[in-house]
């Protein structure tokens, strides 16, 4: 056997392999985007392209300080919270009505800003749109 004979079949080898391993790849990450999709969708709700009432005082009156998405922000060194992921999400819908109409500091009370219906509306806006409750 000439050690040229064994080269060739050693690439052809590694050759195949590459490409076994490409695919490997290529399946690998075929499935995640098809998985992180399906997972994401309760979070796909786009409050910037959203045409409710809701969302729009949600842009006016909570945007600033919860983030454009609800997503939460730093704000002075200060975090504030995610209206869809962590504590908001484990809350009463009376505590999320009494948060928006009372206000804790540093949020304000939003009773001289929204009507009681507004109120009850970013409630279930929360929990329907943002946090996919139904
Ligand atoms: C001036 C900034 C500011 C504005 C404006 C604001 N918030 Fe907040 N919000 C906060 C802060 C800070 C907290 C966390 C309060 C705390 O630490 O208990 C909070 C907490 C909350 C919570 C409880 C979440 C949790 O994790 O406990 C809800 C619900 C909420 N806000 C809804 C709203 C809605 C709806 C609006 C608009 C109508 C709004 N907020 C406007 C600053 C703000």
């Amino acid at each position: 056997m000439s050690s040229k004979s064994e080269d060739q079949s050693l690439k052809s080898k590694v050759r195949s392999l590459k490409t076994k391993i490409a695919l490997a790849c290529l399946f690998t990450a075929l499935t995640i985007v098809a998985c992180s999709n399906g997972s994401a969708k309760r979070n796909e709700f786009s409050i910037a392209e959203s045409k409710s009432s809701e969302a729009s005082l949600f842009r006016q009156n909570c945007a600033i300080c919860h983030g454009q998405e609800g997503n939460g922000k730093q704000m002075d060194g200060r975090l504030i919270p995610s209206l869809r992921y962590g504590a908001a999400a484990t809350k009463t819908e009376e505590e999320i009505y009494l948060q928006i109409k009372e206000g804790k500091l540093p949020m304000p009370s939003f009773k001289n800003q929204l009507t009681e219906d507004e109120i009850k509306s970013m409630v279930r806006f929360i929990r329907r749109d943002l946090q996919d409750v139904k």
